[in-house]
C-alpha cells in the first residue's frame, strides 16, 4: 500500500465514522422526539380526559396509585360519571336520534358507555322545557292536568328520590312509608311542578339525590304486562287499542287484552312521549336527570346490591326490603326471549325511542346487542301500518317536539 492509498483509506474510514456518528446521533434524536411526543399526547389525552369528566372526577388528580383508582371506580360513580358525560351531550344526542341511524346510535352509546372524551359545543347545549324559566316552553306546560310527579322529597333523611313507575319502586315506596312508622304505598310529599323549571329550592334541602331505573326492554315489559292484562283499566286500554291492533297477527295471549309484540310494535311507531301513558314514558321524561343533580341512580336489575347503599349513603339505618327482585317472574327469562319473534328493525326503533334512557342510566351496548341478536331479522317493519298508528293516536306528525333537548 503506497502512502497516497493509504490516506485515500484513511479518509474514507474517517468519513465513514462520520457518517455512522451522524446516523446514531439522529437515532439518539428521533428517539427523544418519540417519547417526546408520546409525552405530548399523553398529557393532552389527560386534558382532554379531565376536560370530558370534569369536576366529577378526581380520580385523574389523585392518579397516585391503581389501588385508590378501583376504590373510587365503583359501580355508582361509574353511572354518575356517564349520567354527567351524557348530559353534556344531550345536544348531539337529539341530533342522532332525529337522524335515526342505528349504528351511528349504538357508537355514541359505547363512546359514553367507556367514558370516551367528547368535545361537547358550549354554545350548542340543550335547555329545554323542564329546565326553562319560561312556563310556555316548560315540561309542565305540556303536561296532562292529571300528571303526577313522581319525584319524592323525603324529609325525615332529606332525600329526594325519582321513582318512575314500572321500575321495582314498590321497595322504596314501601321503605320511605317504614321511615314513618307505616307500610304499603303511604303518602309521599311529591316535588311540584315548579320545579322542574327551578330545581334550587328542591337542591337546597336535599341531603342525597337519588334516581331508580330499570333497563328500558324490561321496563314496557313490565307495562304491557301489569296493563294489558285482562284485569287491569279497560279504559286506559281503550286509548291505545285501536292503535296497538293495526300490529295484531294472531290473537292476543290468554289473559291479555293484546300481544306484547303487538304493543312495542305501536311504541317503536309513536317516538313522542306525549302519546305515552306514564307507566311506559321514559325515566328521563320522569326524572329530569340533566335538571336534577342526582347523585346515586339504582338499578332494579342489582336493586339488592343497590338499596343498601341509599341507606348507606344516608347515614340511616336501612328499612326492610319488600320484594326481592330475584323473585320476580322476569328473572326466570332473559328479556331477549320476549323479543323473539319481534321485527329487529322494530327493536331497533324501541331502542332508539328510549335511547336516552339506555344511555344516560348506564345501560350497556352489550345488552341491547343481545336483545337485538336475538330479534327476528327476517321481519322487515310495516311502514305504513306505522304511519296508521300514529294516526289513530291522533299524532301523525311526532317529528317536531324535540324530546330529548329540553
Ligand atoms: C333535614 O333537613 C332539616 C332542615 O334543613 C334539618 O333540620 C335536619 O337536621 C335534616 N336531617 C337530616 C337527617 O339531615
Amino acid at each position: 500500500m503506497n502512502r497516497q492509498e493509504s490516506a485515500k483509506t484513511s479518509g474514507k474510514l474517517a468519513f465513514l465514522k462520520l457518517f455512522l456518528l451522524l446516523l446514531l446521533l439522529g437515532m439518539m434524536l428521533m428517539g427523544k422526539m418519540d417519547l417526546k411526543m408520546g409525552k405530548m399526547r399523553r398529557s393532552l389525552d389527560d386534558e382532554m380526559m379531565s376536560e370530558s369528566l370534569g369536576q366529577m372526577n378526581t380520580v385523574n388528580m389523585e392518579r397516585s396509585t391503581d389501588e385508590v383508582i378501583e376504590k373510587k371506580e365503583d359501580r355508582f360513580s361509574i353511572r354518575r360519571q356517564i349520567l354527567e358525560l351524557g348530559c353534556k351531550n344531550l345536544q348531539k344526542m337529539q341530533e342522532l336520534v332525529d337522524e335515526g341511524d342505528f349504528d351511528k346510535l349504538l357508537k355514541f352509546h359505547e363512546d359514553i358507555y367507556n367514558r370516551k372524551y367528547m368535545k361537547s359545543d358550549p354554545k350548542n347545549v340543550c335547555r329545554g322545557p323542564s329546565a326553562s324559566k319560561k312556563p310556555d316552553e316548560s315540561r309542565a306546560k305540556l303536561e296532562d292536568v292529571r300528571h303526577k310527579v313522581n319525584i319524592f322529597y323525603e324529609d325525615i333523611t332529606n332525600m329526594t328520590i325519582c321513582l318512575p313507575p314500572k321500575a321495582g319502586t314498590t321497595n322504596f315506596q314501601d321503605a320511605l312509608a317504614q321511615l314513618r312508622g307505616r307500610h304499603g304505598r303511604g303518602i309521599l310529599p311529591r316535588l311540584q311542578n315548579s320545579d322542574y323549571r327551578d330545581a334550587s329550592d328542591a337542591i337546597s334541602k336535599t341531603k342525597l339525590f337519588v334516581l331508580n331505573t330499570r333497563n328500558p326492554f324490561e321496563r314496557v315489559l313490565s307495562a304491557w304486562r301489569d296493563k294489558f292484562s285482562s284485569s287491569a283499566s279497560e279504559s286506559r286500554q281503550d286509548l291505545y287499542k285501536a292503535s296497538i291492533n293495526v300490529f295484531e297477527e294472531e290473537p292476543a295471549p290468554d289473559g291479555y287484552v293484546s300481544s306484547f309484540p303487538a304493543f312495542v310494535n305501536h311504541l317503536a311507531a309513536n317516538p313522542s312521549e306525549f302519546t305515552r301513558n306514564r307507566h311506559w314514558r321514559s325515566t328521563y321524561y320522569h326524572c329530569s336527570p340533566c335538571h336534577f343533580p342526582y347523585e346515586l341512580i339504582t338499578h332494579l336489575e342489582t336493586i339488592d346490591e343497590d338499596f343498601p347503599r341509599v341507606w348507606e349513603e344516608l347515614g340511616h339505618e336501612m328499612p326492610k326490603m319488600k320484594e326481592q327482585y330475584k323473585q320476580s317472574p322476569m328473572k326466570s327469562k332473559d328479556a331477549s326471549f320476549y323479543y323473539r319473534d319481534i321485527s329487529s328493525d322494530v327493536v331497533k326503533k324501541l331502542y332508539i325511542n328510549y335511547y336516552q334512557d339506555f344511555v344516560l342510566f348506564g345501560y350497556s351496548p352489550d345488552l341491547v346487542k343481545r336483545v337485538i341478536r336475538a330479534s327476528n331479522s327476517n321481519k322487515p317493519a310495516d311502514l305504513n301500518k306505522q304511519k296508521m298508528s300514529r294516526a289513530l293516536m291522533n299524532f301523525e306528525d311526532q317529528t317536531f317536539l324535540n324530546e330529548i333537548c329540553y
